[in-house]
């Protein structure tokens, strides 16, 4: 295997952790705050953006659920800090960092709460000088979506209350996933969001575009001549997007019942990774530009044949050397479960760059192994020159893959045909590998960091549009209904620790095809 070797100076490394903007003094208010979130994701991402000085002097955290956490929410919250974001107990910023977290009880549906959260904000203002600007985090389960927005609407909260002499402040949401169940609830969810909120103010979160690896896809289309050339119908035999999990539901059984493996990362998760990677080049990185692009690629989508779907539930099995239980013999799930754990599709963009191109998705829990990655498989060179003296094709012939290791792992690696040393004719694969530790070390992001920083900037480009959303649900809804209409007979129908079901082998062999090994 071939290794790229990159070098990037610990200076420039450094200023590339630092933004070059700074978010206005502010409170990140967060509803839910007593979830697993909070304490493994979001604490740990503001305490990087602090390390980083990407946090401004002036800032707080509010923590807000229903129990009565006063006491022990902050304390909570640093052991969170430490543990998910491998930060050292003795950082010299972590203990003033902690004194700015504060934690409000209220009930989601109680408007006195409000009252007393409006009061309480005010209060911060006041002491911390974070001067009427809110990120409010919707951090709850889906169910609580709706209230929060209307009571912030009723109280007044959702509009900047103007200081005597300051400049105007702002009011930002930055709504979690799952944002609606299909097509119809999701654009029920933006009408009340919007009667409240105008859409600037809004911050549809995808964790999956806070990540460096897919922040890169773009860079390595558009920044590198070379590739941007090839990136079409007429060089590409196909693609494959994975985002295969080893873990299952981890305790989640209500909520992974309600959801399914399409509804939970596929509709977002994955489609998002194939706009980027289909995507014609927007004009620039803003907003607007990125979105619309986007946008498009959804919209050329082919709706998707009941034929070119597969679904599948693990049955018990061995993950890591473990035996561990099926999907159905989990913590709160029907013993007969129709929720499917893996879900493959195949889809065509009919468009210019696209038309005849399949693209394979698969996604799934409990899993031979942990891997989210992309496969541009191009089309195979004329072979003439390459046969051996019985005029069949030499072994070995494989064509070029592109794979972008989104996580773990994180690379790019191109996969090209090389001739083996010796006096004969031998061909053999092999790997050009870009590794993101070895060329710029580990990075402790989580994704989060850069997506709360650019929600308090005002920045949406990394955020899911209404029409982004309501576009790919409107994609993956017929596909929910026609599964819900034809309950599965044969679930469980692979055991965990493995590729997910045999259905799903079969839509790639139609075609003459093979998932790449991972
Ligand atoms: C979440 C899903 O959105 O993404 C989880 O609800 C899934 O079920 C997770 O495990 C995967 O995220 P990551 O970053 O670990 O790939």
């Amino acid at each position: 295997m071939a290794t790229t070797q990159v070098s990037v100076s610990p200076e420039v490394l450094k200023a590339s952790q630092h933004s070059e903007r700074s978010p206005d003094p502010c409170i990140v208010v967060i509803f839910g705050a007593s979830g697993d979130l909070t304490k493994r994701k979001l604490l740990p991402a503001l305490f990087h953006l602090e390390q980083a000085g990407n946090l401004p002097p002036n800032f707080a955290v509010v923590g807000v659920a229903r129990r009565p956490l006063e006491q022990s929410f902050a304390p909570d919250m640093k052991e969170g800090i430490e543990a998910g974001g491998g930060v050292d107990a003795g950082d010299p910023k972590l203990d003033p960092f902690v004194s700015r977290i504060s934690y409000y009880s209220m009930n989601f549906d109680d408007t006195n709460g409000y009252d007393g959260l409006k009061q309480h904000l005010a209060q911060i203002d006041q002491q911390q000088g974070t001067r009427g600007n809110r990120l409010f985090y919707f951090a709850t389960a889906p169910e609580y979506f709706s209230d929060i927005i209307r009571f912030l609407g009723d109280h007044g909260m959702n509009r900047p209350q103007p200081e005597k002499d300051g400049p105007a402040p702002w009011v930002r949401v930055i709504i979690e996933k799952p944002f609606g169940h299909d097509l119809e609830s999701a654009r029920a969810l933006n009408d009340e969001v919007n009667k409240v909120f105008n859409e600037d103010q809004v911050f549809r979160i995808d964790h999956y575009l806070g990540k460096e690896t897919v922040q890169n896809i773009l860079v390595f289309r558009f920044a590198n001549g070379i590739f941007e050339n090839v990136w079409n119908r007429n060089y590409i035999d196909h693609i494959e997007i994975t985002a295969a999990e080893s873990i299952g539901i981890e305790g989640r059984g209500p909520f992974y019942e309600k959801a399914g493996a399409l509804r939970d990362v596929v509709q977002n998760h994955v489609m998002q990774l194939l706009s980027f990677v289909a995507m014609e080049p927007p004009i620039s990185f803003a907003a607007q530009a990125v979105r619309s692009e986007k946008l498009k690629v959804f919209r050329a989508i082919r709706p998707i044949h009941f034929a070119d779907t597969v679904r599948g539930q693990y049955g018990p099995g061995v993950v890591d050397g473990k035996p561990v239980p099926g999907y159905r013999e989990e913590d709160r799930v029907h013993p007969r479960s129709q929720t499917e754990t893996f879900a493959a599709l195949r889809l065509e963009i009919e468009n210019w760059r696209w038309a005849g191109v399949p693209i394979y998705i698969r996604a799934g829990k409990r899993m031979a192994k942990r891997v989210t990655e992309i496969t541009i498989q191009f089309k195979q060179p004329p072979l003439m020159l390459f046969k051996d003296t019985e005029g069949k094709y030499l072994e070995g012939m494989k064509s070029n893959v592109i794979s972008m290791r989104i996580q773990p792992d994180e690379g790019i690696a191109l996969r090209f045909e090389a001739k083996v040393p010796g006096p004969s004719m031998h061909l053999s694969p092999v790997d050009m590998d870009f590794c993101y530790s070895s060329a710029f070390g580990v990075s402790s992001a989580n994704g989060y960091e850069r997506l709360l920083l650019d929600a308090m900037l005002g920045d949406g480009t990394l955020f899911a549009h209404r029409d982004d959303v309501e576009a790919t649900w409107a994609l993956m809804t017929p596909v929910l209904e026609y599964w819900a209409k034809n309950p599965v007979k044969d679930f469980p129908n692979y055991a965990a620790g493995t590729w997910g079901p045999s259905a799903a082998d079969a839509l790639m062999e139609m075609d003459n095809r093979k998932w790449r090994k991972l």
